[in-house]
């Protein structure tokens, strides 16, 4: 049988359901299309994020009932800093509430306005807190990750051309680091080659600064180098995730994607500056370093996802559920970039719905059209998140894919559910020509997809039915 086997079984459940189409109506229009206002009692199946929404193990739990409470040096603290050293291996780890808080301990220490922070494709946070100081930040993609119908191993790859230039343009002065986001969550959930991150390192070296990971998801970019990179096949997921941070200086971390908790992150560091800064910062806006903005429990819950992401035959499963989608989708000719990531699918919105310009933000539709048909919820990464300024000319850019991101929570999801999604997918492609583009009403400062509000353009309806 050709099935992703699930390494477990299920001992707690939690009820869900389905809303009518009424009422579906109802709260799409409420929610100023935008699927991050549904309340997610209004939501069947809820692709919106793989963050924070895992389902815990019972040693998980178990671990969670005996977390250490106290305010400093506590046992779970002592138990998340070994397992995290051995796994990464950096000399600091400073324990955070989740990832961004992390990035914005690291920026706030490291960056002043002007400089340049390269990274293969910054998620929305990172690039808004790079922005939040004044500071540039920069995608490097290779062209290969660029093309959503090009299927090829490592599309998370980063340009060393591109990085080269920005050296060249910026100089090694407005540069203090430089990222590399495994996998590369905003370019489809795909991976960086071992090969690739040890060219992007040597070119840190031979520059002088240091390479710095956002490893949400390293344990996932970790499984496709044993399956898909030369010389790896062997190798346990342990011993690549080892290889990959010894190229590097440091990460930034958000627990709540392969640490297989619902809140948690950390930043580790080799520099010990560094490390003093943010662990000063930490104190003043998260708390003691020895909690960070996390509870005894929560660094216990932590340490024993970590344990646990490193099991292969939970990342096949994992990683299985996701291509099976992938295929499903193939089948019944709904588009998404390719080959499918590692925690999502991110169907093509551009090649579904050629009809909507860019301006009128395509992957927005296509994601209230599956609300709208199935009371699915999946995420915009298009114009409406990354449409931006260009820092030399001011014009608008918008960015070059348009992608509505299927993302499947770990451990949570069954087969005829995924199933589900895949039909509901099939439905919005039968209707596509009939629905139209969107235009914001409201829309706040920075990281506007959360919470801006939209209507069909020119107002009426998004499907139209004459
Ligand atoms: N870096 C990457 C690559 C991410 O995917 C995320 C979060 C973060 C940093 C920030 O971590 O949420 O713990 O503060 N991604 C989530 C997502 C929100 O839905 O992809 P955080």
């Amino acid at each position: 049988m050709d099935l992703p086997f699930e390494p477990y079984r299920v001992k707690v459940v939690e009820r869900i359901q389905r809303v009518s189409r009424e009422e579906r109506v109802r709260f799409l229009q409420e929610s100023g299309y935008n699927v991050f206002k549904i309340p997610s009692e209004a939501i069947y199946i809820d692709l919106l994020t793989d963050s924070g929404t895992s389902a815990m193990s019972d040693l998980q739990w178990a671990a969670m009932m005996s977390g250490d409470e106290a305010y400093a040096c506590s046992k779970s603290f002592a138990d998340f800093e070994s397992t995290i050293k051995d796994i990464f291996g950096y000399k600091h780890v400073i324990p955070t509430h989740q990832g961004r808080a992390a990035e914005g301990l690291l920026f706030a220490v490291t960056l002043k306005p002007g400089f340049v922070v390269p990274n293969n494709i910054h998620f929305d946070t990172t690039r808004a807190n790079v922005e939040y100081q004044q500071a540039i930040a920069l995608d490097c993609i290779g062209e290969e990750g660029l093309d959503p119908t090009l299927e090829a191993p490592f599309k998370g790859d980063m340009s060393l051309d591109k990085l080269a230039a920005a050296f060249e343009k910026y100089g090694v002065d407005r540069i203090p680091f430089v990222m590399l986001t495994i996998t590369n969550n905003s370019g489809g959930g795909q991976p960086v080659s071992m090969a690739n991150a040890r060219a992007v390192s040597e070119f840190c070296n031979e520059k002088g600064v240091p390479l710095i990971f956002d490893a949400c998801r390293f344990a996932e970019n970790a499984w496709f180098i044993q399956q898909r990179e030369e010389g790896y096949a062997d190798c346990s997921i342990q011993e690549i995730s080892r290889e990959m941070f010894a190229l590097g200086a440091g990460c930034t971390m958000s627990a709540k994607k392969d640490a297989l908790v619902n809140i948690g992150g950390f930043l580790c560091l080799n520099d010990e500056k560094w490390a003093q800064e943010a662990t000063n910062l930490l104190l003043l806006r998260e708390g003691f370093p020895t909690y960070g903005g996390l509870a005894g429990r929560d660094l216990a819950a932590v340490a024993q996802g970590l344990r646990e992401v490193l099991d292969v035959d939970y990342l096949t499963y994992r990683i299985g559920q996701v291509a099976r989608l992938g295929q499903r989708l193939d089948e019944l000719g709904v588009p998404y970039l390719r080959p499918a990531g590692g925690h999502a699918i991110y169907v093509d919105a551009r090649t579904a719905l050629p009809h909507i310009p860019q301006s009128e933000f395509p992957a927005q539709v296509f994601t209230a059209a599956l609300y709208l048909e199935g009371a699915v919820r999946g995420v915009e990464i298009g114009s409406l998140m990354f449409e931006h300024e260009d820092p030399d000319t001011g014009e608008k850019v918008h960015p070059a894919m348009e992608l509505v991101r299927l993302a499947i929570p770990r451990r949570v999801y069954s087969h005829t559910q995924l199933e589900y999604v895949a039909q509901v997918c099939a439905r919005v492609m039968e209707i596509g020509e009939s629905l139209r583009g969107l235009e914001i009403v409201w829309e706040p400062p920075a990281l506007r997809h959360f919470t801006a509000s939209l209507r069909p353009a020119g107002g009426g309806k998004m499907v139209q039915t004459n």
